[in-house]
This record gives structure tokens, C-alpha cells and sequence, in this order.
């Protein structure tokens, strides 16, 4: 039986493609922060028969320790894990820059360093699979934001649209890092960005975006149901390549500078030296 374990497990992409491989019969391990949303995901899952392979796991994944913690709850309980689906987000457009209790600016610690951890700490897990996949579901093919390598923290010069773009940047160059820090390994790692995809995101918006987003998702936004279908396709069937990137169908060209490997080892190494500061305090 195939072990799918889906960050941001309980709500919009992640719970579609959770449903899905539950009515595919493999076991689902769905993570997120909200209880409600894991009783409901367990319901749906109990109403497809599904209920003994499903598994809601409660973690805030702002935290690198309840990211670490994650890690080690996957290890004990899977012995494999096939595939490794990274979805949790949540958007702060606006407001002051707030930081995590480990000191991390938020939209750093969520959408890229929880991602990090994830992706680095269950390689050994999802080596052991046959064909382990890990899908990092962000904006690839979005020439918006970079990395700010002199400010990662943003410590100085801070706007939330700023850190999310940041966010994705960032997890576009951990896709091209992963894959040079592990040559030789099974492991296909594949960026992707569903495009614009009618999921709860909206309701974390403030007023009037809230409404506004909400009337641009019912006019052009793709159903989860519809959206899932091309992300399905490459996580059974990923390209033989150790990193790829697509914006819905399309298949990415890794020369964009987005990809630049100088760029990803650089992130990579910082990302190491910040925990390392981080585990030490
Ligand atoms: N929807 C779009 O149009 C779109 C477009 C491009 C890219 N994407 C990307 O697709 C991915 C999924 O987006 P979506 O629209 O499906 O999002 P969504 O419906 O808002 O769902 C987000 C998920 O992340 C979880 N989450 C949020 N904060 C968390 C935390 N601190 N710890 C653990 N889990 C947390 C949420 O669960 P809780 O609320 O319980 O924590 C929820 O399960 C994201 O990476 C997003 O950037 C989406």
C-alpha cells in the first residue's frame, strides 16, 4: 500500500489530492494546524470507506520544531514513504512583519523552512519507497520576487507581499538544491503551480481583498477537482529527472534564472546555518 503524506493535508489542494489517493486505496497521513479541519477530512474519509487508511496529524508547521517533530512521527510510524506532497500556506499579504517563536519571519518559517526539513529530513523514508516522488506546490514559471540573500528575515525592509514571493522563490531554488545535494537518489522532485485554483485561501485575506478575491476565484479559478487532475498525473508519473518544475501542463525550462544553481546552493547553506543557529539556542 502506497504512503501519501500531504502538508496542508486538511483544506483546498492538499485535501483534494488527499481524497483522492484515499479513494485510490493508499494510506494518507494529512497535516495541518486546525483540528475542525482534520475531523472533517476524517469524516470525508469514513464516507469513501477509508477511514482505517486515513490519518489526520495536527502540527503547526511555523514551528522548525514541530516540523522536526513531524519528521520523526513519520519515521516511527511509515516505513516507507512514497509520496511527499508540500501544500501548507498561508498568505499574509498585509500587516506588520511578525516573527515565530524560533525567531523566523513568518512566511519564511511556513511556506519555505517547514518545506525544507520536510523535504531533507524524509529522504531516508521516502528512499525506501520504490518510486518516491516529492511535489512542492508553490509558483514555479511566476517571474515575481527573489530572494533577499542580504535580508532573508527581512528584518529591514519588510512588505508581506514581499515575504510571500519570497516564500516561493525560495522553494523554487530548494527544488534545484535537493536535487544536487542527492545525485544518485530514486527521489523525483517536482515543482509545480496549479495556477489560479478556487481553494479556502480567500477566507485568510482581509476586507475588501477577501471579496474580491473570492469574485475573481468564482469567475476564472479552476475547480480543486479539475486542478488535481494534472498534479496526479506527474506525482504517479513523474519525469525521470532528479528536479523538474511545471506551471499546470507545461513543463518548465530549468535555465531560467529562477533555477540558478549558484543561487540554490547559497540558499541551501544558509538554510543550514539558520537552523543550526536555531537548534543551538
Ligand atoms: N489556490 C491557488 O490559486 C494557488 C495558486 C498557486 C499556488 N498555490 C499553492 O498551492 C498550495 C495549496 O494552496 P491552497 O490554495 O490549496 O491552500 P488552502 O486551501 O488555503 O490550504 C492551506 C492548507 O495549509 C494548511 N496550513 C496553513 N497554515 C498551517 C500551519 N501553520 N501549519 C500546518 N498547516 C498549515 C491549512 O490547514 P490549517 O488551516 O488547518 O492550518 C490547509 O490545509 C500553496 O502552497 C499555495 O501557495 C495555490
Amino acid at each position: 500500500m502506497q504512503t501519501v503524506v500531504i502538508t496542508g493535508g486538511t483544506d483546498g489542494l492538499g485535501k483534494g489530492l488527499a481524497l483522492h489517493y484515499l479513494r485510490q486505496g493508499a494510506r494518507v497521513l494529512a497535516v495541518g494546524s486546525t483540528p475542525a479541519k482534520g475531523e472533517a477530512l476524517l469524516a470525508e474519509a469514513s464516507a469513501i470507506s477509508a477511514a482505517d487508511r486515513a490519518e489526520f496529524v495536527l502540527a503547526d508547521l511555523t514551528s522548525v520544531a514541530a516540523a522536526r517533530d513531524l519528521v520523526r512521527r513519520i519515521e516511527r510510524g511509515c516505513t516507507a514513504v512514497d509520496k511527499l506532497i508540500l501544500c501548507a500556506q498561508r498568505y499574509r499579504l498585509f500587516g506588520p512583519r511578525t516573527t515565530t517563536d524560533e525567531g523566523f519571519e513568518h512566511s519564511f518559517a511556513l511556506a519555505y523552512l517547514s518545506r525544507y526539513v520536510l523535504s531533507h529530513g524524509l529522504r531516508p523514508a521516502l528512499e525506501a519507497a520504490p518510486r518516491p516522488v516529492v511535489m512542492n506546490v508553490g509558483t514555479p514559471g511566476i517571474r515575481l520576487g527573489r530572494v533577499h540573500f542580504d535580508d532573508v528575515q527581512l528584518a529591514r525592509r519588510y512588505s508581506g507581499t514581499k515575504a510571500t514571493l519570497q516564500s516561493f522563490r525560495a522553494n523554487d531554488l530548494l527544488g534545484v538544491a535537493f536535487a544536487a545535494c542527492y545525485p544518485g537518489s530514486a527521489i523525483r522532485y517536482v515543482g509545480y503551480n496549479p495556477g489560479v485554483v478556487s481553494t479556502g485561501m480567500p477566507d485568510h485575506l482581509p476586507q475588501p481583498l477577501r471579496t474580491l478575491a473570492k469574485a475573481q476565484f468564482a469567475l476564472f479559478a479552476t475547480s480543486v477537482p479539475k486542478a488535481i487532475g494534472p498534479m496526479v498525473r506527474l506525482l504517479d508519473d513523474p519525469p525521470n529527472l532528479p528536479f523538474s518544475a511545471y506551471r499546470g501542463k507545461r513543463q518548465l525550462p530549468l535555465k531560467a534564472p529562477a533555477f540558478d544553481q549558484d543561487a540554490a546552493q547559497r540558499l541551501h547553506h544558509l538554510t543550514q546555518e539558520l537552523l543550526e543557529e536555531a537548534a543551538a539556542a
